[in-house]
């Protein structure tokens, strides 16, 4: 599994070449390994560079490298763990990205998978990355689960592809399917944290569960990655996070409960002097009042999830803007501020056209430090509001 000498220099000296046109040009029996490493290289210097930065660490096929966690979304995982903990289980191992961050947090580690290559680059790297107390175990889940002792945490981060490599949406389709192994899982662990894609949905997903006590929905910079449900007996009231880390290394970590969210409707306003719109992950938990009422900010209209206030409050999770002007795009309108406006980031909700429809009839090009927002106001009136993020919020 080592990398000599010479497949290190190979590595190395193409690193930042496109695999593709290397794959043409260069042929020998080493040559899909080698590819595999550069690819590999090249995807975790963004993904995982703690990784990246530790030069001989062996990468698989591309398909597990695409499946396995970023590091920012394993290290918050790890977050969420009591250090000092005995035992960690990990029944899905793949790239054993969410394994060494998860793992470094218990006394011992056992690590599971059913691809065979797979155990054997986690040998390796587990090694490189200084991770003595890690047991690789090549099986299936459901055999290990049956016999093994208990643990203080299992962790599962099922295959979201079938055999064909598309994708599946529905926990009934992924592998291992939970809503078959759940009660052995609770029978062997005090808790138990599990992955999914963020197309699941959440609410279906925790009744078919059952048993939850935490979601954790994960955004990376307002891109929603990854939905995390924690089980344990006798859960309780379920506590939703709605977090979106910053590549920054800020973090907005909304907290609620889903009877906080049916309680009571947001009120309804005309614009005041800032606009609000939450982060994806608080979209995806559908945190609609609760964010509402927690901040008292007030909805444009009940569909559109976008918030107004005469207030700054700095501390909102999710993106804010001034609002310099609302103004009903008639013909005369519209004129005047094409006529003013060179570029624009234009977004739509609850409003009859897209983006694309909107340039293509004002001409008006993307960027600058100018936001439209178009939409439809409480009193069914449409408007663009135009306005300035303010500073310091993605
Ligand atoms: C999404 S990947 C895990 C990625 C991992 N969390 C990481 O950060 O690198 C899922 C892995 O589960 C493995 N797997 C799927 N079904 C399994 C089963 N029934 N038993 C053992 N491993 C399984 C797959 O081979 C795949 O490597």
């Amino acid at each position: 599994m080592k990398l000599t000498p010479t497949q290190q220099e190979f590595i190395s000296a193409h690193e930042n070449e496109d695999v593709r046109e290397l794959a043409l040009r260069f042929r020998g029996e080493d040559m899909p390994f080698l590819l595999a490493q550069i690819a590999g290289r090249q995807t975790a210097k963004h993904k995982i560079p703690s990784w990246y930065r530790t030069g001989e660490i062996v990468y698989p096929l591309h398909l597990s490298l695409e499946q396995a966690s970023s590091e920012m979304t394993a290290r918050y995982k790890a977050s969420l763990v009591q250090e000092g903990k005995a035992r960690f289980v990990d029944l899905t191992g793949g790239m054993g990205v969410d394994f060494s961050y998860l793992s470094a947090c218990f006394g011992h580690a056992i690590y599971l998978e059913q691809n065979e290559e797979l155990c054997r680059i986690a040998t390796h790297n587990f090694e490189l990355l200084g991770l003595n107390h890690a047991t690789v175990l090549h099986g299936k889940s459901e055999d290990y689960l049956s016999q093994m002792e208990k643990a203080d945490l299992i962790y599962l981060d099922p295959s979201r592809r079938d055999e064909r490599g598309r994708k599946v949406f529905h926990m009934e389709d992924c592998s291992p399917d939970l809503t078959q192994l759940k009660d052995l899982l609770l029978e062997k662990a005090d808790r138990v944290m599990i992955k999914y894609s963020p197309m699941l949905d959440i609410s279906l997903a925790t009744k078919t569960v059952g048993d939850v006590s935490e979601v954790h929905v994960v955004s990376v910079d307002n891109e929603c990655k990854e939905l995390l449900f924690i089980l344990k007996k006798d859960a309780g009231e379920c506590r939703y996070h709605a977090v979106n880390l910053h590549r920054g290394g800020e973090m907005e970590d909304f907290l609620f409960t889903r009877e906080e969210e049916m309680q009571e409707a947001v009120l309804t306003s005309q614009p005041g002097r800032y606009l609000y719109e939450p982060n994806a992950s608080i979209m995806k938990a559908g945190a609609f009042n609760a964010v509402g009422n927690s901040y008292k900010v007030r909805k444009l209209h009940r569909h559109s999830h976008l918030y107004t206030s005469d207030l700054l409050l700095p501390g909102f999770p999710g993106r804010i803007f001034t609002i310099d002007e609302v103004m009903v795009p008639n013909r005369i309108n519209i004129r005047r501020f094409v006529s003013v406006t060179e570029k624009v980031n234009i977004a739509v909700r609850n409003y009859p056209m897209s983006v694309a429809e909107i340039r293509r009839k004002t001409g008006l090009k993307e960027g600058g430090e100018s936001y439209l927002f178009a939409t439809t106001l409480a009193n069914s009136q449409k408007v663009w509001i135009v306005g300035k993020k303010v500073k310091n919020k993605r």
